[in-house]
Formats: C-alpha cells, sequence, structure tokens
C-alpha cells in the first residue's frame, strides 16, 4: 500500500475529536462572570476560583487546591512557599517539558537532572540517590503523558532524606495512584491548564496540598504579598500578581464536571488501540503499571524502534505517520538540559552557575531525539472507530517503512526541527 507521503490515499481523511469541548455549560458561565461584574481575581481567591480550588482539590484527594495563572508559576509558588531558593538544588527529570527547570531557576535554586526510567520516561527512583547532595531541598517527579512516577520509591527515598516532594501533574488531571489522586501524594502538587491539556481555561494553574500553612504561603505569593485569613499563618513575602480570573474559573468548574467521565473514555480506547498493535513490530509500548489505578492520558507515548526498521529515523516516521492523517509528535520534549528553547547559561542564572552542568541522560536523549512519539489525548476521545485508524495507519507506516529509505521532503525537515525553529514557524506576527 502506497503511504501517504510517498503519494498513496491517507488512512484517514476525517479530523479526530477536536480539543478543547465545551458546551452551554462553559457559555452559560461566563455569561454569569460577565452579568456578575465580578471578572477578576481579587479579592483573592475570588468566588468562582475558591469553589474550583475546593473542587478540584477534593476530586484528587487532597485538602487545599490554589488556582493560579498557569503551571510554570504554579511550581514556582510553591517552590518559593516551602522557602526553597538560591543555593538550594532540586531534583527535575531529564525529560519533560522545560518550565519544570525553568520554574526552579526562577526561584532561584538550581535544578539537578536526573534521568527517567525507560519503561516509563518519568523520573527513574533508582537514580534519585546518587544526585543527592547536602544541598538537595527537593525533589519534583513529573507524571509524564500518561505514566506516573514511581511514587513509593520516591516517597521513601525523600522522606529518608527530608526532601520536599512537588508532584507536577501538568498531565495528570483525574489520574491516580494506589486510588490516591495525581497532587496529593507529596507534600505539594502543581497542574497546568494550558490549551492542550486535560482541562483547560486556554490558560491556567492550580496548586494542590494538604498542608494549610503552605495553602495560605502560595495565597500570599500569589496575591502581592496580601496575607490570606484574617488570623493567618505564614510569612510576610513579596508577591507577585498570579490570580486567575474568574472567567477561567468558570470555564474549568465546567471543564471538571467532564473530567472523570472523558478520562474513562481515553482509557477504553487507549486500551482498545494496545490491543490492536498486539504483535506489531518495530515499535513497542510502555508497559502499564498496575499501581496506576486511573490512567490519565495527556498523551499516549510509544517508542519507535529504527534499528529495526532499516535505518529510518523516528522523524520520518512520524512525519509519514502525520500524512496518514494522525495527529503526531516526535520531539515533543527533549533532554531538557540540552534545551533548543534556552541556554542554560551560567550568566544568565547565577543559579545555574553555582551548580554542575555535565548531565548525561541516555535514556532522556534516546527518547527526546530518537525514540518516542506522542499521540494527543483527544485521539482518544472518540470512537473504536477513531482508534482502529489510528493503529491501521501506524500498521500501514511500519508495513510499508522501505518506501521512506532515503525519501526527504519539508514535512520530515519541519519534524526534525529543534523547539526553538519551531517556534518560529509558528509564530505569528507580533505586531
Ligand atoms: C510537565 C509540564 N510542567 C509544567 C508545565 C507548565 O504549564 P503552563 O504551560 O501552564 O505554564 C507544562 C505545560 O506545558 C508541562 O507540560
Amino acid at each position: 500500500m502506497k503511504l501517504a507521503i510517498r503519494g498513496g490515499s491517507p488512512i484517514r481523511t476525517r479530523p479526530f475529536t477536536a480539543w478543547p469541548i465545551y458546551d452551554g455549560r462553559e457559555a452559560a458561565g461566563l455569561q454569569s462572570v460577565l452579568e456578575s461584574r465580578n471578572w477578576g481575581g481579587y479579592p483573592c481567591p475570588n468566588d468562582l476560583a475558591r469553589e474550583l480550588g475546593r473542587q478540584f482539590a477534593a476530586h484528587h484527594g487532597a485538602s487545599y487546591g490554589v488556582a493560579v495563572t498557569n503551571g510554570t508559576v504554579s511550581l514556582e509558588l510553591v517552590l518559593q512557599a516551602a522557602d526553597i531558593g538560591y543555593g538550594d538544588e532540586v531534583i527535575v527529570p531529564a525529560y519533560t517539558w522545560e518550565g519544570t527547570a525553568a520554574a526552579v531557576l526562577f526561584s532561584g535554586a538550581t535544578p539537578v537532572f536526573v534521568d527517567v526510567d525507560p519503561s516509563s520516561y518519568c523520573l527513574d527512583a533508582r537514580l534519585i540517590e546518587e544526585a543527592i547532595t547536602p544541598r538537595t531541598r527537593a525533589i519534583i517527579p513529573v507524571h509524564l503523558g500518561f505514566r506516573f512516577a514511581d511514587m513509593d520509591a520516591i516517597m521513601e527515598i525523600a522522606d529518608r532524606h527530608n526532601l520536599f516532594v512537588l508532584e507536577d501533574c501538568a498531565h495528570a488531571h483525574g489520574g491516580r495512584w494506589r486510588e490516591k489522586g495525581a497532587g496529593s501524594i507529596g507534600h505539594a502538587g502543581s497542574f497546568s491548564f494550558q490549551t492542550s491539556k486535560l482541562m483547560t481555561a486556554g490558560e491556567g494553574g492550580m496548586v494542590t496540598t494538604n498542608d494549610i500553612e503552605l495553602a495560605d504561603q502560595v495565597i500570599r505569593l500569589a496575591n502581592c504579598g496580601r496575607p490570606p485569613r484574617r488570623e493567618t499563618s505564614g510569612q510576610p513575602a513579596l508577591g507577585h500578581n498570579y490570580r486567575m480570573t474568574e472567567f477561567q474559573a468558570s470555564i474549568l468548574l465546567a471543564q471538571l464536571e467532564r473530567l472523570e467521565e472523558q478520562t474513562l473514555l481515553r482509557e477504553t480506547l487507549a486500551t482498545s488501540f494496545e490491543r490492536s498493535l498486539n504483535g506489531v513490530t518495530g515499535i513497542s509500548l510502555l508497559p502499564r503499571d498496575p499501581r496506576i489505578t486511573r490512567q490519565a492520558s495527556y498523551h499516549y507515548v510509544f517508542k519507535y524502534h529504527p534499528e529495526s526498521l532499516g535505518g529510518i529515523d523516528r522523524d520520518t516516521f512520524v512525519a509519514a505517520l502525520k500524512a496518514e492523517g494522525i495527529p503526531c509528535d516526535g520531539r515533543f520534549y527533549e533532554a531538557v538540559y540540552r534545551s533548543s528553547l534556552f541556554e542554560f547559561a551560567a550568566e544568565k542564572f547565577p543559579a545555574w552557575a553555582a551548580g554542575r552542568h555535565d548531565f548525561s541522560c541516555p535514556v532522556a536523549e534516546r527518547a527526546g531525539y530518537e525514540e518516542s512519539v506522542w499521540l494527543p489525548h483527544q485521539i482518544f476521545l472518540g470512537t473504536e472507530t477513531d482508534v482502529a485508524d489510528l493503529a491501521a495507519a501506524i500498521i500501514k507506516v511500519l508495513e510499508n517503512i522501505e518506501e521512506l529509505s532515503g525519501y526527504e521532503d519539508e514535512r520530515i525537515r519541519t519534524q526534525r526541527m529543534s523547539r526553538a525553529q519551531r517556534a518560529l514557524l509558528e509564530a505569528k506576527p507580533p505586531y
């Protein structure tokens, strides 16, 4: 069968489910905020932001939820609230969105990169202890794609070394580890509501915690330093304005109502998809960890093995799969310390200058540059036919992989681009 990238017919011509999903609930919520004339984030938290914090935390089994402007700020606020800053080291996975590490630098601390586990692409708990120094204060496990970092091992290490654990749950809304909600296992959790995420208001973020003093301090830091309650705890602090608007909170309250149903649908369709790929060679699936009792699939991630496919590289495979009508990506993340988006330069970040820079994390590098294929969650929000088409397209490209030998075009070159080059390509004129 001729591959679509070589002029054949694509497997899929109809679009998959569009994201974000919305209905009359979002529209009614927005109209009601508009009419209330109570639009902003002050007083903090404002009415809907407080209600969202309460419901979102309850959904994840945490005691407190503080809504903020985005999921980079939520990480940074927690680090500051936990008094982690200059001179401190924070362990972060080498394979994640740049923002996880940037938040550490913004808070004045130094990120220390640890490789990821090849079976989950999440922070490899077996490598954490050798990265701990007397300056280590915290660990930020990221529940990446559709998997969880090994929270049993991480909490045990953190207890032993008296370290703060901040779960980066930007991909894990509604996920559960041993029936505990994402963001309720460590000392705090951080969520993003950016457009692509499992719940979205375009932008937004959330801190979850069981520690009321930490929650108070996050509110204070997000609200220009104002104390959050009348008889308040926490320290006086210089704070930004990182408040969520009532418009965002109203949309997210509607999105939260759909989260469970969508999470279950994604899980069902991901299971069917896995079944249809049984016995396929050239790719492998990340094994399921039975401790994940509710799978939140922000992206479904699988591995591509060029060595068993005549050396055709991952980016060429991804370009060919896209041509078959499948939204997907390969270079979704890089090994963060090799980021093409920003330089970890000593002169730019004093905290970085003070730390070590000689990271070599082969699993993260292989995932970023050679192996991982990322499928967005909305593919799994449709029907069995959608995931059958997805599997058929993957199988078609694998079975006809020799058609890609020596082939090169603009789509493949784009697929090989660095994050910074792609940003330029996608950018609209700013002025
Ligand atoms: C793992 C991870 N952490 C943090 C963030 C930051 O979230 P935001 O884009 O809302 O600042 C993201 C979002 O892209 C993410 O994927």
